[in-house]
């Protein structure tokens, strides 16, 4: 068997690379590099407060991390970011556990510029994002929401997420609010599977 950070480079030797949205907005794609930090962070906040409230820790000191890495661990945090117009315009990142019981199931997050909502670009992203989770042998992904998170919800949905879980009230925002929980979780067919499937 491979060595996962080995299958995991297999996986990301496909970028950087261009993709188009449904109306034709070209977007470059790519994982993020240590010299992105600026326009990263610029980009995380543009997030709109309402949505803020619930992420605020993410923002603090150096956004997602809490020292800005000279070399990113994609093993552990992979942002796959979308370029368009000269900035950052979505990032779908992937969070893998190096181990313990949930090691084989990947954490997915996403965030779209605010003014680039509605095209598709996030549609893309986690098709991508799904491909490299499978080429790198994990066997689930999931994805958490605060129950607001219709649009959200949706998207995953339509690349293939189900709801496993909704607990009313659970969550807390920066306010103090509390929000229901929603988790939802794709199984990752393995190749075999999905040859046997195109069969
Ligand atoms: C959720 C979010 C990432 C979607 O990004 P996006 O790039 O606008 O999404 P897409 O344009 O790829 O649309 C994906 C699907 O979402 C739905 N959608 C997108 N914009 C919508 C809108 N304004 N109203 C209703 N549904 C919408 C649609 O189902 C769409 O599928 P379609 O192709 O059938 O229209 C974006 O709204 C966002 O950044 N929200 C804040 C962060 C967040 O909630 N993240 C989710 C938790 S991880």
């Amino acid at each position: 068997m491979l060595f996962p950070f080995f299958v995991l480079e297999l996986a990301l030797e496909k970028y950087p690379c261009y993709l188009t949205t449904p109306d034709g907005l070209q977007c470059f794609i790519r994982p993020l590099q240590a010299g992105d930090r600026h326009a990263y962070e610029t980009f995380l906040r543009l997030m709109p407060d309402e949505e803020r409230l619930f992420v605020e820790h993410r923002f603090l000191d150096t956004a997602v991390f809490h020292v800005w890495p000279e070399k990113i661990d994609f093993f552990r945090h992979l942002p796959l970011l979308a370029f368009a117009d000269g900035k950052i315009v979505a990032d779908a990142s992937l969070h893998q556990r190096a181990g313990g019981w949930k090691r084989h199931i990947g954490l997915v997050s996403v965030v779209t510029h605010p003014d680039y909502r509605g095209r598709g670009i996030v549609d893309l992203l986690i098709n991508e994002l799904v491909e490299i989770s499978r080429q790198a042998g994990l066997m689930r992904l999931e994805a958490e929401f605060n129950g607001e998170r219709d649009v959200g919800i949706l998207a995953f949905q339509k690349a293939g997420f189900d709801e496993l879980m909704r607990l009313p009230g659970y969550v807390q925002d920066m306010n103090a609010l509390y929000h229901d929980y929603v988790l939802l979780g794709m199984r990752l067919k393995a190749s075999e599977e999905l040859a046997a499937a195109a069969d």
